[in-house]
């Protein structure tokens, strides 16, 4: 299912924006005219990865600082180890859509 979020220029650059849809928390994250969207849930204590800080290309989870790589979800430090979920997100005509298999 594809899911209309919002136009591209209401994201702001460079942070985090919560999104929910159906079941899934979504964080958001805009750089230049690009959009990643991955699980807001951090794997390790539940942190919402929406508010952490974000550089170059990763998002540092606010709670204990694990950074997540935008495009995998992969964590490159501790303490999280395991992987949040990625998704599929597109900009058509200036407007952003997240693409989601089980809505
Ligand atoms: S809650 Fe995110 S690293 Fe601990």
């Amino acid at each position: 299912m594809k899911v209309e979020i919002t136009p591209l220029d209401k994201l702001p650059q460079d942070r985090g924006v919560r999104v929910k849809v159906g079941d899934h928390r979504i964080a958001m994250f805009r750089i230049g005219e690009d959009v990643y969207a991955i699980g807001d849930v951090c794997s390790h204590a539940e942190a919402s990865l929406a508010e952490g800080e974000v550089f170059d290309g990763s998002v540092e989870c606010p709670r204990h600082g694990s950074e997540f790589d935008l495009e995998t979800g992969v964590p490159s430090s501790l303490p999280a180890t395991a992987p949040v979920p990625t998704y599929d997100v597109s900009v058509e005509g200036g407007t952003v859509y997240l693409s989601l298999e089980d809505q």
